[in-house]
């Protein structure tokens, strides 16, 4: 859905047309990108969830910071916004917002499908593109392994019909994560998501290196551990070598953990403040850790 110099350029939109170009193109160009394996499309590696502060949304005054954490994000080159109808008012929320701000295009709309039964899975999905405004959505994903059967058969059709761009799994609970894998193996799937932090590293082990395997793009959720991390370092300055890629606060630390390893597609950082935006699409510029620098940092977190 968005459009980059090179596509623009093989479009035959060349010079003299960069006076049409939105003028956040350049600023797109320097948040990291990667592939999402299933077609090539690019995406920053840093995106919002909407999880929690977007979920009990009611006055203009709750919408104002989260319009302004779109506005801007948008404006940096960010695209995409995670989100699902158990979440209270967050559908709701993103697709006003977005179609208030008039940014539907640039941006990478993932939401879930999270109910049992083919009818009830229906009914959900026909609510999601009411709330969130678009006639296509660019990713939904089976919610937490909800009756993944019947509700994959249904997302594969409607992705034939044209009103899902991708689609996928996601699970946040360990206890799931075994069955996660097996859907992993039999099903061909664009995207997984799933819960990985650089103090909750068991994705790493079989699940991120079987979606390299399989094809798939990864989202990563509760990159934080919904906050844990920052708990965990509470009064600790960063270490000193954390400047050798580029990290400047302890977001970007946790967040750049992330979104080295090769499996993943982007992170999810619950975002509702500007001054968060800011710092989480930080981890999207710069240097990245290499291999030896992740297990200094595993060290180093695990020695807390
Ligand atoms: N099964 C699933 O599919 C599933 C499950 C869980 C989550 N998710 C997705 O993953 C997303 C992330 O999970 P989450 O939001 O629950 O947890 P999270 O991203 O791990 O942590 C969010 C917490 O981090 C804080 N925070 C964010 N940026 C910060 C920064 N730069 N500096 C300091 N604190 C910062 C927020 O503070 P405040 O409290 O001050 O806002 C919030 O408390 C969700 O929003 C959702 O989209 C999906």
């Amino acid at each position: 859905m968005q459009w980059n110099r090179r596509e623009l350029l093989k479009a035959g939109i060349g010079v003299g047309a960069s006076i049409l170009l939105p003028p956040t193109l350049g600023l797109a160009e320097s948040l990291i990108q990667r592939k999402i394996p299933s077609t090539g499309e690019s995406l920053p590696v840093i995106g919002i969830g909407t999880a929690r502060r977007y979920e009990a949304v009611t006055t203009e005054a709750e919408r104002a910071p989260l319009r302004e954490v779109l506005r801007q994000f948008k404006e940096t080159g960010g695209r995409v916004i995670d989100t699902a109808p158990s979440y209270g008012t967050a559908e709701t929320v993103v697709g006003d917002l977005v179609a208030e701000l008039k940014i539907r295009e640039s941006l990478f709309i993932a939401t879930k499908l999270g109910v049992r039964g083919h009818d009830a899975g229906i009914e959900q999905l026909e609510q999601s593109f009411k709330r969130l405004r678009t006639p296509k959505i660019d990713l939904i994903a089976v919610h937490n392994l909800q009756d993944t059967q019947t509700q994959l058969g249904t997302l594969r059709q409607w992705k034939q019909a044209g009103r899902i761009r991708y689609i996928g799994i996601t699970t946040s609970f360990e206890r799931q994560h075994q069955e996660f894998e097996q859907t992993m193996r039999d099903e061909a799937l664009d995207f997984i998501q799933v819960d990985y932090a650089l103090d909750n590293r068991k994705a790493g082990q079989r699940i991120l290196p079987l979606a390299a395997d399989r094809g798939m793009g990864v989202m990563i959720n509760l990159p934080f551990g919904r906050g844990r991390l920052f708990t965990a370092v509470q009064g600790k300055s960063l270490p000193p070598w954390a400047g050798e890629f580029d990290c400047s606060t302890w977001a970007q630390f946790f967040l750049k953990y992330i979104v080295s390893h090769p499996a993943v597609t982007c992170a999810l950082p619950g975002t509702a403040k500007v001054e968060y935006l800011v710092d989480n699409l930080g981890a999207a510029r710069g240097r990245l850790p290499d291999a030896a620098m992740r297990r200094r940092m595993e060290s180093f977190i695990d020695g807390l």
